[in-house]
């Protein structure tokens, strides 16, 4: 149920980060999307006007029935733009089927972050991209405590803000090559450490 109210009032509540620089963030990374892409998580579809015409075909993965319902609605009127309901444990394509793989906010909310790291490398070719934006566990060990424990609405929400996220990429079968820290823009304090960048998967693994 609460997933449900959290799909309803996603895009209200995150307008005045977007309004406040998310946004731009969003549209700066997705310029290096290309060819084959996927984005796991893809939640209302904030990315969606955002992919550059070098993207030839756009599959968004999303579990959760109400954010599916409303990234249909925004999907509406694109090509080339396929809907998939799967969760980022099982992805269900093929190996290395993409050039790109996206993830924004979304590896604080995957039950599993080193298995999905792990299936999103599976279906990415080698030589391919992971793009990130995510919000992640504190560089300071007094504000990584609070993220230890956050009050419960993250729990009902299933959002992880304590995720050492980077440290996740890097055991996958990536290589980070860029990355920055900075902040989620008017994002409450424990979910405002970011980090954006890109990541290549390795032939290893
Ligand atoms: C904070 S929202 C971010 C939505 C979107 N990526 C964005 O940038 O606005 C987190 C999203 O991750 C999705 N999610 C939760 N568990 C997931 C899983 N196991 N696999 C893929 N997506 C998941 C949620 O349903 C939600 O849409």
């Amino acid at each position: 149920m609460f997933k449900a109210i959290y799909a309803t009032i996603y895009d209200q509540m995150s307008s005045g980060s977007e309004r406040s620089g998310l946004s731009k963030e969003r549209r700066k990374l997705l310029a290096e999307a290309h060819g084959a892409t996927i984005e796991i998580g893809a939640g209302t579809g904030l990315n969606l006007a955002h992919y550059p015409p070098a993207v030839t075909r756009l599959w968004l993965v999303e579990p959760e029935p109400s954010m599916r319902k409303r990234l249909l609605r925004r999907a509406d009127g694109h090509d080339d733009v396929e809907i998939v309901a799967a969760g980022a444990e099982a992805l269900p394509f093929p190996d290395a089927t993409f050039d790109t793989a996206v993830v924004t906010l979304t590896l604080c909310s995957v039950t599993d972050e080193d298995a999905a790291l792990a299936e999103i490398a599976r279906v990415l070719r080698p030589g391919g991209r992971l793009l990130f934006l995510e919000h992640v566990r504190d560089t300071d060990p007094a504000m990584a405590r609070k993220q230890d424990h956050p009050v419960f609405l993250y729990s009902w929400i299933g959002c992880h803000p304590n995720r050492d996220t980077l440290t996740a990429i890097s055991r996958a079968p990536f290589e980070v090559t860029t990355v920055r820290r900075g902040e989620v823009p008017k994002a409450p304090r424990v979910e405002r450490p970011m980090i954006v960048g890109t990541a290549t998967r390795s032939a290893r693994g």
